[in-house]
């Protein structure tokens, strides 16, 4: 069974787009110039029509996270939206799942745990990522609910790095497609590695080597595909290259015009392709003494492909594969 699940209704070359049809049995309220939408309409604890799932999906492929408000989704109703749209994943391919819900994941924020120790080295784009570039397949795409959410604090933003790749010079573009790059999971900058942090990475090693710039296979964008927390090393470059070439991709992919910023409220949820967003929980919501509680599932993602048609190589680790029951034991 094939993995591309963010299908457009139309095929369409880069060169010669389709616009796709405008949707009939949802409003989509764009939020910002390039990045992020409010979808009206849908009730999302019922099963939706196939009619309506083809125009989330569009939407998706188009804005790159939407956003839906007051849908009070149990932890199955969350599963069932999820797999109109492709195979939820194992909650997280290593750091597990909600007890008794094993394609849920626990995006917790509890006022009473351990703060981070020492001083972190914090850079504008510290905390920005893509989830799980680690793994040769990271998710297609991940939806992400509001359960208790803080009165103020604890926002996310959202970046759209297929837009972040056309905002380079042409010459920059043009180098960009050449690279491939190494991901994997580490400690923050100027933190140790925690004792649960080398056991569960040691248990499921994931490094891939990606493409710098993916190419979405529905419609043929290009994607600066640089997850901040994930992106060590890019192949073949020295040291001092790499950082700085790094540093300037990465600053350019936070550039404010590029991303979208949600106010959490119980009840929203927050669908984005993985493929072309990196997403960030600015640091403020560790300074409040609010707790804050998100349940997350992604879905099963295909293997990058760069420009020049290589896919991602595997360095540690298998692919993340659709859930099925003996992976929760
Ligand atoms: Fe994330």
């Amino acid at each position: 069974m094939t993995a591309t699940i963010l299908k457009a209704p139309q095929q369409a070359s880069r060169q010669d787009p389709i616009p796709a049809a405008e949707p009939r049995h949802i409003a989509v309220h764009p939020l910002t110039g390039h990045i992020g939408a409010e979808i009206e309409g849908p009730d999302l604890r019922q099963p939706l029509d196939p009619a309506v799932v083809e125009e989330i999906r569009a939407a998706l492929l188009k804005w790159r996270v939407v956003f839906f408000r007051d849908q009070p989704l149990t932890h199955g109703q969350h599963v069932a939206f999820a797999s109109a749209f492709g195979q939820p994943t194992l909650g997280h391919a290593v750091y597990g799942f909600v007890e008794g819900h094993p394609q849920v994941y626990s995006v917790a924020r509890d006022r009473l745990a351990a703060r981070h120790t020492g001083e972190l080295l914090v850079r504008p784009w510290t905390g920005w990522h893509t989830d799980v570039t680690a793994a040769i397949n990271p998710p297609a795409a991940s939806i992400l609910r509001g359960v208790d959410i803080p009165p103020y604090g604890g926002d996310t933003l959202w970046t759209n790095l297929a837009e972040a790749y056309n905002g380079l010079s042409e010459t920059l573009r043009g180098f960009v497609d050449t690279l491939r790059g190494v991901h994997y999971f580490s400690p923050p900058e100027g933190q140790d590695p925690t004792e649960d942090f080398i056991k569960k990475n040691t248990s499921r090693p994931l490094v891939s080597e990606h493409p710098l710039v993916r190419v979405l296979p529905e419609n043929g964008d290009r994607v600066l595909f640089v997850s901040p927390s994930f992106l060590k090393r890019i192949t073949g470059l020295k040291p001092r290259e790499n950082q700085q070439l790094l540093e300037l991709l990465f600053e350019h992919i936070t550039r404010p015009e590029y991303t979208v910023r949600f106010r959490w409220h119980p009840g929203s949820i927050a669908f984005w392709d993985n493929r072309a967003t990196a997403h960030l929980a600015p640091r403020d919501i560790f300074s409040l003494d609010f707790d804050r509680q998100l349940y997350r599932i992604t879905l099963r993602g295909d293997v990058p492909v760069g420009v020049d048609g290589r896919p991602s190589t595997a360095i540690k680790g298998d692919p993340i594969e659709a859930y099925s029951p003996e992976q929760a034991h």
